[in-house]
């Protein structure tokens, strides 16, 4: 077992991934589904938002849920590798058609903490994680089907982003990016440079061979949407860590940039349904649903 690394790992094991793109927000979803029986989990899911208008729509995830139901699979879990500020998760929209556990780091709590305070949210706003049904911490594991899926904690873009290694596969979050990507900003509430150089540290221990599926890409320079790569090719090619850069490179070049960075353009009610586990803010006393703005907070 390598030290840093919480678990054996075995390349043996390969599941079968699906991946889905979202065009709006560049994110890619998974179907992890294991090859010896109908059991599936789906990582990072996406709700269609028309912010403009305040419109919501989920055809994203009745694609989702119409080729798990082609395939006659089983949903066993739904897995966000962190709070997402870029897309709002619809999870508990998947979850509600197909059942499932919905899943994400234990430090969510600090998250909800955050941005509770950040969105001015009373006491009926739980900060303890309890809209989810499984907070994972370091080291923990879970089945699907007869998989096991193995939880790193790769905290630095967030406090509660977390690396699932199931078999000869490993999905990132945003702890990374492909290679001609580099790596996530560590510049939100609670992010950290060097705390996310250390957790891609982590990851790049996994075997050279292990498959890594990134949950954004954005095509750098042109080139078509990737989402697939290895830790071989992250290790000898990725532009932000690759070829033995230094930790204090790393932090100098990450700040300087995430200093250059808008926010992004859904963080507002992204933060406000993930932080809730994927559901709306509750309706105020007259039967409508709002997404609250704060001024000059983030
Ligand atoms: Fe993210």
């Amino acid at each position: 077992m390598n030290a840093s690394l919480p678990f054996a790992t075995d390349l043996s094991i390969r599941p079968e991934v699906v991946a889905f793109f979202d065009e709006p927000t560049n994110t890619i979803s998974y179907i992890v589904r294991d090859p010896a029986s109908t059991a599936c989990a789906v990582i990072d899911s996406v709700m269609d938002i028309d912010y403009a208008a305040g419109r919501i729509t989920y055809d994203g995830a009745d694609k989702i849920i119409a080729f798990i139901k082609e395939k006659g699979w089983t949903l066993e879990w739904l897995i966000e590798t962190h709070v997402h500020a870029d897309h709002l998760s619809a999870a508990p929209y998947i979850q509600q058609k197909l059942g499932g556990k919905l899943g994400i780091g234990e430090n969510i709590t600090i998250v909800q903490d955050t941005f509770g305070k950040i969105f001015n949210e009373g006491t009926e706003f739980q900060r303890d994680g309890s809209q989810f049904d499984q907070l994972f911490s370091d080291g923990d594991r879970y089945k699907i089907g007869n998989l096991t899926a193995h939880v790193m904690h790769t905290p630095g873009h967030t406090p509660a982003c977390m690396t699932h290694v199931i078999g000869n596969a490993a999905f990132v979050g945003d702890t990374l990016f492909m290679p001609d990507g580099g790596s996530a900003r560590a510049d939100f509430p609670g992010g950290d440079a060097r705390t996310l150089y250390r957790s891609i540290q982590r990851v790049l221990a996994l075997p050279r061979e292990t498959r890594l599926f990134m949950c954004h890409d954005y095509g750098p320079n042109g080139r078509d949407i990737q989402w697939e790569t290895s830790v071989g090719d992250e290790i000898d090619y990725n532009i932000h860590v690759g070829h033995g850069t230094s930790e204090d490179e790393f932090v100098k070049m990450r700040e300087e940039r995430d200093a250059t960075l808008a926010m992004p353009k859904l963080i507002i009610p992204s933060l406000q349904v993930n932080m809730r586990a994927g559901q709306l803010p509750p309706e105020d006393e007259k039967g409508g649903t709002f997404f609250k703005v704060p001024v000059n907070k983030l």
